[in-house]
């Protein structure tokens, strides 16, 4: 078979049925989802297996890495053998076909996958084994016949692994590289040097992974050892361990060599790997060992982050430009990750060094101090046929307008507005959407598959500048891969998604039901996952009589387990199966299994009260307001019990009196009148800060700093009077203020005036 065959079989191909709508038609449960399967109504028999009959004679290594993929889905002995009666699985190249795009087609007698490139067959490869049922049997079953036609939205898919604050074996990075062939993602960024520890063995400065690779525990790495004893997922593995100098030290790094066979196995799968050396912040593990490098020759934390490198000294530059050699020879990417994120800038202010380097090259301040040695390292790098990418604090302090910028502050949305209006290549990994070491109450599944990447006010040209998307994956509290992947799956699927499937091809819905065949596959292969959110209980639950504890469980195959003794929940403990009765306080926690993968543990608490009996005094309508002007950070600042700057009385909450006003408290006083006897339900939204007390009880705490965020308490209040005072901060940005009650008998309200007197 030569390739002019496959391509006059495919022009006679069957006549076939257009159907391209995911929310009508997931027969197939492939994620990313292919952008185009048009259906037909024939059927292809696969029940005596499969065999991998032609491939062009060039491609023996091609060959070899089926091989190997078919070994890890599982499939190897069921459903691949070399039958001659079984389905040919036919492979070409197609030359006019585009880098990693793909055909796979199923007709009657054979399924044939084409592209013009390893990385499209690899594609094709992963989209069909999707499409088979994850079963050890494959008896009677049989294919819909179909012609996908599937190409990737962004060129640039990514994945971050920080490495540096826990260290993972080769084994495990390739465990990874092969989820996210799986998944079509074809960019693994691995953060290889910070503060906790550098990992990649530079051959001139041995004392890096000599010493730099190794630490005793730092506090990140005590709290998980104390998080796993109730959950292993935070369990340091043995063999990161060894003993230097009488002491246990915790880490690990990578040979050249190591490295070497890993980028190789990644080219393989389509996957460039990325080095970061973070620079010039967070680079204590260098600094540590080699202490020239900071401004004072020392180690260590300011305020915020840690030292970095001294900006003002030669020998800095070729310390640093000698390890970006080393890694330029080493990793054969168009990049070379700088990071140039978090750095500590005070101490360049306080250094002769640094500040004489502002002064002899005319720069004006030390983002400008960045900017010079940013794009001093951009031309070293050219030089060595490398790309400079960076964080996006490289836009501070001005832009070359060759480097590429990793949008991530979803706080400065200028830098990512910059970087796109002045044409330079951009990557968005957006902090509130796409850093999966955040927990699933933040960052849920949804909140990363809705993200859009390209901002709908973008010019087509600013919208050309985006190259793709990349999440990250931040390891302080992430120290081994069954952690790993229940921060990343199914978050990773759905960034997958938007990275490849066009944005009018996506929904949601369709997504959470592909996904289920997907989490089954985890379960056979013992891969941890984040089982779907347990709903319906309240953290918290006031009564005065009785209530019931009761979750929704998302599906029949979880069971959850549940302690009324603080413990920890385990399958040895009492398995929920309908409301339980509550007549006493107490603390119930609760944990979702699902074989070997089980849930964090949830907890739900149940305080009895009394009903507050009310006041009896003279009111009249509306509350205090007393009006106190500065810039408070907490509300224990404002000084309620001194003479306010001002005072009136005011029918409700609200700052609507006070709009584009900055750097003020307000306290509202007076008394609530309750309805009712029962439990009362108070909630505040407020940006920045607010605290509502009930009979001088703190109830709803919502201080801090923060934009607009709704927190909620509950009392049992008798029926009538109870004081109520709110206190409220603005300190600049954003301002909103708003209180509601759900009283025992009504839905959730704001309150109002004719319920508020002083
Ligand atoms: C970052 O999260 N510091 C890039
Ligand atoms: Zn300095």
């Amino acid at each position: 078979m030569n390739r002019t065959q496959y391509f006059v079989s495919f022009t006679v191909l069957l006549s076939l049925l257009s159907c391209n709508k995911p929310m009508q038609l997931d027969s197939y449960d492939v994620i990313p989802y292919p952008n185009q399967i048009n259906y037909a109504e024939d059927e292809l028999s696969i029940s005596k297996g499969v065999h991998i009959r032609s491939i062009s004679a060039d491609s023996v290594l091609l060959y070899d890495f089926f091989r190997e993929m078919i070994s890890k889905t599982g499939h190897e002995r069921s459903l691949f053998n070399s039958s001659p009666e079984s389905t040919p699985l036919l492979l070409s190249y197609v030359e006019d076909m585009a880098e990693e795009h793909y055909k796979l087609i199923v007709d009657k007698e054979e399924i044939r996958i084409e592209a013009s490139s390893n990385a499209g067959l690899a594609y094709g490869f992963q989209t069909l084994m999707q499409m088979l049922p994850y079963s050890d049997s494959f008896a009677g079953l049989k294919l819909r016949c179909c012609e996908i036609t599937d190409a990737p939205r962004f060129s640039y898919r990514g994945m971050h692994l920080d490495v540096s604050r826990h260290f993972f074996t080769m084994d495990e990075l390739k465990a990874f590289a092969d989820k996210m062939l799986t998944y079509k993602l074809n960019k693994l960024h691995l953060h290889l040097t910070d503060d906790q520890g550098w990992r990649l063995q530079i051959e001139k400065y041995p004392l890096l992974t000599d010493k730099g690779a190794w630490r005793l525990h730092d506090k990140n790495d005590s709290l998980c050892l104390k998080r796993a004893g109730e959950d292993a997922t935070f369990a340091i593995p043995e063999d990161r361990y060894k003993m230097q100098d009488g002491q246990k030290m915790y880490g690990g790094f990578y040979t050249k060599d190591e490295m070497r066979e890993f980028i190789l196995y990644c080219k393989k799968r389509n996957i460039e790997v990325i080095p970061e050396i973070d620079i010039p912040g967070h680079f204590k593990a260098a600094i540590e060992n080699y202490p020239h490098l900071s401004c004072t020759g020392k180690a260590g934390w300011g305020n915020h982050f840690s030292y970095p490198a001294c900006l003002g000294k030669p020998s800095v530059y070729e310390f640093i430009e000698d390890v970006l050699t080393e890694a330029a020879e080493l990793f054969p990417s168009e990049y070379i990750h700088i990071g140039g994120d978090e750095v500590n800038k005070e101490e360049w202010m306080k250094c002769p060094k640094c500040q004489a380097s502002i002064r002899k090259n005319g720069l004006k301040d030390e983002h400008e101090l960045q900017s010079f040695f940013n794009r001093r390292i951009e031309q070293f790098l050219a030089a060595k046929g490398k790309k400079l990418l960076g964080w996006d604090e490289i836009v501070e302090g001005g832009l070359s307008p060759t480097m590429t910028v990793m949008w991530w502050r979803n706080w400065a949305p200028n830098t990512l507005r910059h970087a796109a209006e002045n044409g330079n290549d951009v990557i968005v990994t957006p902090d509130f959407e796409y850093y999966f070491d955040f927990p699933y109450s933040a960052t849920p599944t949804q909140k990363t598959y809705d993200f859009e990447p390209i901002p709908d006010d973008f010019t087509p040209k600013m919208k050309q500048s985006i190259l793709g998307v990349q999440a990250n994956i931040w390891t302080e509290r992430i120290p081994n891969t069954q952690r790993l992947y229940y921060q990343a799956l199914p978050r990773m699927q759905a960034l997958a998604e938007t990275a490849w499937t066009a944005k009018e091809n996506k929904n949601y819905n369709s997504f959470k039901q592909r996904l289920v065949s997907h989490c089954a596959k985890f379960q056979k292969d013992n891969v941890f996952y984040h089982l779907p959110t347990l709903t319906g209980f309240d953290e918290k639950t006031v009564f005065t009589d009785k209530a019931a504890f009761a979750i929704h469980i998302p599906s029949a195959d979880i069971n959850v387990y549940y302690t009324l003794d603080g413990s920890a929940p385990t399958p040895e403990d009492v398995l929920y199966t309908h409301a339980v009765e509550i007549t006493q306080s107490c603390k119930i926690r609760f944990r979702a299994y699902k074989g070997h993968v089980y849930s964090k543990i949830y907890e739900s608490t149940y305080e009895l009260q009394v009903c507050a009996k009310p006041v009896i005094c003279k009111t009249k309508a509306g509350l205090r307001r007393q009006y106190y002007k500065g810039r408070f950070h907490k509300n224990h600042a404002v000084k309620i019990e001194n003479k306010a700057d001002a005072e009136t009385v005011v029918a409700n909450f609200g700052i609507s009196d006070f709009a584009g006003e900055e750097n003020y408290a307000l306290v509202f006083s007076g008394y609530y009148n309750a309805p009712t006897t029962g439990v009362y339900k108070f909630f505040t939204v407020s940006d920045d800060g607010d605290q509502l007390f009930i009979n001088d009880q703190l109830l709803v705490d919502n201080d801090g700093s923060h934009g607009p965020r709704e927190r909620t308490g509950a009392i049992a209040l008798g029926a009538g009077l109870h004081s109520i005072r709110l206190i409220y901060r603005q300190i600049g940005g954003g301002a909103a203020q708003t209180v509601m009650v759900q009283t025992p008998d009504n839905e959730k309200r704001e309150l109002n005036a004719s319920e508020l007197f002083h």
